[in-house]
């Protein structure tokens, strides 16, 4: 358990290494070699502890040390680049940030859910698993071009980011807030309503918190095979006849991830009551779903 003293808080080592995949042995070779980093005083320094405003530090520090490239990002297309809407410039912004990488939506597949939704012009559009608020700020984005009311709903677990090797070099500590900043400095706050909350506890309050067919459903959570098949058969029935659901990551030779293949092999096939277009991504092949719920 991280140690609070004198306000701050302070991880182990042995906290850190399990969820970043890092070896204990490396992460505590480093720690006591590096200088720059500031280890926790002897009051509570049963074993090696690191404050948690300088995890950033410290994992950019152990991953030079490394010689790992921290510098992974998306890459960003001249076009948005050169666009001066906010919602650009904060997409831009956040792009650069390592946490961001591979996890969100490339640009390309930003810029395809931006289109899909000024396209078919949804009423009410739900997002499972937003992250740190990329794709959302799309789809709005999305909205606001074709001068749309509409709310996306986008519900996320928002746990603290750590660094999870050999994908992620970043860390987080509030994505939530960092998600509510960004659709703001986004100029997009109002189209978005972030909900902190297991998706699961979602579709069971979905009466309560949401009240209203779904358009647009876009699934990018749990991406397990339980996890991706629990959200797609629990907000299933809250989709408009005509509405569209779209699922991320369906090649999992690239992505890495079973359980929207799993979702399309073993269930959407035998649904005639949706009609099924698998879309090749770009730069990496990660795959989206688009179905239409036509009955
Ligand atoms: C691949 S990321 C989503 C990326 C995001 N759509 C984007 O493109 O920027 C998957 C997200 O799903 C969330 N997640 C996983 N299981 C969840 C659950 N049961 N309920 C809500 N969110 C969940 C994770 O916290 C994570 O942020």
């Amino acid at each position: 358990m991280p140690v609070n003293y004198q306000n701050e808080t302070f991880y182990s080592i042995e906290e850190l290494s399990q969820p970043t995949n890092i070896p204990l042995e490396e992460l505590k070779q480093f720690a006591v070699t590096a200088k720059k980093i500031s280890i926790s005083p002897r009051e509570i320094q049963d074993a090696i502890h690191i404050n948690k405003l300088e995890l950033n530090k410290f994992f950019e520090s152990f991953l030079s040390f490394k010689g790992i490239p921290s510098d992974r990002q998306h890459k960003i297309p001249d076009y948005l680049h050169n666009c001066t809407s906010a919602w650009a410039i904060t997409l831009v912004e956040m792009y650069s940030k390592k946490i961001n990488f591979p996890a969100a939506v490339s640009p390309e597949q930003g810029e395809f859910l931006k289109s899909i939704i000024s396209n078919i012009n949804p009423d009410n559009i739900v997002e499972i698993g937003c992250f740190t608020g990329i794709s959302t700020i799309w789809m709005a984005a999305g909205l606001e071009q074709i001068g749309s009311k509409a709310t996306i709903h986008a519900v996320d677990l928002f746990n603290e980011i750590l660094p999870w090797l050999p994908h992620r070099y970043g860390y987080l500590s509030d994505p939530l807030e960092y998600a509510r900043n960004s659709a703001l400095s986004a100029g997009l706050g109002h189209k978005i309503k972030f909900h902190k909350m297991n998706s699961l506890e979602m579709s069971k309050r979905f009466n309560e918190l949401i009240n209203q067919p779904i358009d647009f459903l876009f699934i990018d959570g749990d991406h397990t095979k339980e996890g991706c098949m629990s959200d797609f058969v629990n907000f299933y029935p809250y989709v408009s006849t005509g509405g569209y659901i779209m699922l991320h990551d369906i090649y999992p030779e690239h992505c890495g991830w079973d359980g929207p293949r799993y979702v399309i092999d073993e269930w959407l096939i035998h649904n005639h009551n949706l009609s099924l277009v698998e879309i090749k991504t770009s730069p990496n092949n990660f795959g989206m779903a688009l179905m239409r719920k036509i009955g």
